[in-house]
């Protein structure tokens, strides 16, 4: 989802994975998102990112709170993904940035149970775009690869629409 501190929260919108078979039109050109993600504790400093081969760049992985499903993460990431936006602009002023969260080793059980309760949903949406906002972020970007049943599916389309 795109975040824009301007926009009605309606208006805050749309699903990530779409946004590598998208191209985008505008009056005069066609524009394709070229996307990468820092993953932290990488090794690899955001600073060594090229950031101007990129549209978009993707800070991985925040995750979820158990108990509260509010946005988790760690101290250390904190202060890395804290000044990732301003660290990957300064080699292309006009990237834009994505907090992302998730990935491969998010707890399936705390992802399932977010989605399913509107509560949990309202503050983990709540807090994400806090979060992103506090960090200059332009979106969300959620990557639950674990999500495994039509229950999973249709309650991530709640939560995209919320
Ligand atoms: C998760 O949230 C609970 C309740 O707010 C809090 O007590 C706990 O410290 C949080 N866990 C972590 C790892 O931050
Ligand atoms: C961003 O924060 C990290 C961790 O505190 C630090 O190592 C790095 O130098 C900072 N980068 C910039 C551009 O401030
Ligand atoms: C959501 O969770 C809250 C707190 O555990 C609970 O009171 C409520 O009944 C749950 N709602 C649904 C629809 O499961
Ligand atoms: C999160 O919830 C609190 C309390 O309801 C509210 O004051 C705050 O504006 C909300 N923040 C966002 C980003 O929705
Ligand atoms: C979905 O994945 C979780 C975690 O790997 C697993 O515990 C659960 O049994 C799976 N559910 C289905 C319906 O496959």
């Amino acid at each position: 989802m795109l975040l824009s501190s301007s926009m009605p929260p309606k208006m805050i919108l749309a699903a990530f994975f779409v946004i590598f078979s998208l191209k985008f039109y505008s009056a005069k050109s066609e524009t394709w998102v070229q996307g990468g993600y820092w993953l932290s504790g990488s090794g690899f400093p955001s600073s060594d990112i090229n950031s101007a081969l990129f549209t978009h760049l993707f800070c991985a992985f925040a995750d979820v709170n158990s108990t509260s499903y509010e946005l988790l993460l760690s101290d250390s990431d904190e202060k890395e993904f804290s000044n990732f936006t301003d660290t990957v602009k300064q080699k292309n002023p006009s990237v834009s940035t994505l907090l992302s969260i998730g990935g491969a080793n998010a707890d399936y059980l705390t992802f399932s149970t977010m989605v399913s309760n509107s509560s949990f949903r309202k503050s983990f949406i709540n807090s994400s775009i806090k979060t992103a906002r506090v960090y200059g972020f332009r979106g969300l970007d959620l990557c639950w690869v674990s999500a495994n049943s039509s229950s999973d599916m249709y309650n991530m389309g709640v939560l995209f629409e919320e």
